[in-house]
């Protein structure tokens, strides 16, 4: 995917600014024609020497230069890609606003090419709204936006900010390059999200930590991809326009959203955590502490993709999710033959930076075939990408050769 082409990698200041030596590097091996822009910023923590020796020309760091006396729109038109890795709050802030005051960003407005950024900052920045509302604009217009994790940080502060790994980053130009496309035009895709709350009175509920980010993620790049999409979620954040949501509430109410519209989906991605428990009988008032403590008597809620495991039509792919703190494989293999799904994608939520509420993941993705998918730490649209791909390769190569083995297993139990 990417030899031969011609990507320009901007790299502004901040610490993370050494990492992008090596994402160089990688750009290279893999035989790319490497371009590095250099904001003025970015060499005061790496020199340009250094991206000179190893990128397929000299690092360029002026708009200004009396040899190529508009780079900008050169750079811009013959890029296939642009890579940003860091990309500082003040890049984003820049791009998002066409605000072309140096190489880089005039480079960024000048090109029709995908756009991969990797962010890099201090929390607070990274968590300031401004940023937020950044990337979320930049986001809509097709940038690829590769999360930053949560480690060291400059100054020896730690927490979230942290560049994406270099892995993380080709990876994500490599998707970038290969483009959405509509490979999932004329496919009806259905999708649930969050946490369910089954009520224990009008004010209080039995909740879990899902943010339904993985699961809207899915259903955003599902509709990006061309496919229709209906998204059942218990989750209170924004869909794509172009999605149709259904919001609910409980895991009864989410059941019997999925199942009035699984009959019409050709594929099927259970995202959503629902509560395996409920209250029996939810009070119809407030209870009041002074009653005492109450006794809240529990009992299982249906298992909605058991329930789709068993109604599974002919062309119909059914995927499940695996939410484990160990032996995720294995576990995620018994969900996959105990509910009768076609693909389950597992993550260890007790992983850092994975799972609930993160903006990144890492996931397995096993099938009947064994481990189709085992990924690095990436945001959660690239994991909805990559969940999406092993959905089109399912449909596409049912019977085709093994991939890797599965390791031995323990039927995991129809949940309840
Ligand atoms: N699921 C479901 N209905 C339920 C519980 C889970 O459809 N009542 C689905 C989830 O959406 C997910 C998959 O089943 O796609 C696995 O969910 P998970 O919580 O990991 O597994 P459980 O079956 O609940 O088993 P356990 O909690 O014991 O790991």
């Amino acid at each position: 995917m990417l030899a031969g082409r011609r990507i320009v990698l901007g790299v502004t200041g901040g610490i993370a600014a050494y990492k992008a030596v090596e994402v160089c590097r990688r750009l290279v091996d893999a035989g790319a024609h490497v371009v590095p822009v250099l904001t003025e910023g970015a060499t005061r923590f790496v020199g340009a020497t250094t991206f000179s020796a190893l990128a397929s020309e000299p690092a360029k760091t002026s708009l200004f230069d009396d040899a190529d006396p508009i780079p900008h729109t050169r750079l811009g038109r013959t890029a296939d890609l642009i890579v940003v890795a860091p990309a500082t709050a003040r890049l984003l802030a820049a791009y998002r606003m066409g605000y072309s005051d140096d190489l880089l960003t005039a480079t960024l407005i000048a090109t029709r090419a995908p756009v991969v950024v990797a962010p890099a900052m201090h929390t607070e920045m990274w968590e300031h709204p401004a940023v937020r509302d950044n990337l979320a604009v930049l986001r809509e217009r097709g940038v690829h936006v590769v999360a930053p994790g949560e480690g060291r940080l400059a100054g020896g502060d730690i927490g979230a900010g942290r560049l994406a790994e270099p892995a993380a980053i080709v990876a994500a130009a490599e998707a970038a390059l290969r483009g959405p496309g509509r490979d999932l035009a004329g496919l009806t895709v259905l999708v649930t999200a969050g946490g369910t709350r089954e009520p224990i009175d009008p004010v209080r509920f039995l909740g879990n930590r899902s943010s339904g980010k993985q699961g809207h993620a899915i259903a955003d790049e599902a509709a990006a991809r061309g496919a229709g999409v209906v998204l059942v979620t218990a989750a209170d954040r924004a869909s794509a326009p172009g999605v149709e949501r259904i919001d609910v509430e409980t895991a009864a109410e989410m059941e019997a959203a999925v199942l009035a519209r699984a009959d019409g989906a050709d594929v099927v991605i259970m995202a959503a955590a629902v509560a395996d428990f409920r209250p029996k009988a939810p009070a119809g008032h407030k209870l009041k502490k002074a009653d005492g403590v109450p006794l809240v008597d529990l009992e299982p809620t249906p298992d909605i993709l058991s329930e789709l495991g068993r109604r599974k039509r002919a062309g119909q792919t059914l995927v499940g999710f695996a939410a484990e703190t160990s032996d995720v494989v294995a576990h995620a293999a018994g969900k996959l033959a105990g509910k009768g799904a076609d693909l389950v994608v597992a993550n260890d939520v007790s992983e850092p930076g994975a799972g609930f509420g993160h903006d990144t993941n890492r996931v397995v993705i096993v099938s009947h075939r064994g481990v189709e998918h085992d990924g690095a730490l990436v945001d959660k649209r690239t994991v909805a990408r990559t969940v999406l791909d092993a959905v089109a390769e399912h449909r596409r190569a049912a019977g085709a050769a093994p991939a890797k083995p599965l390791h031995e297993t323990e039927p995991e139990p129809t949940a309840t």
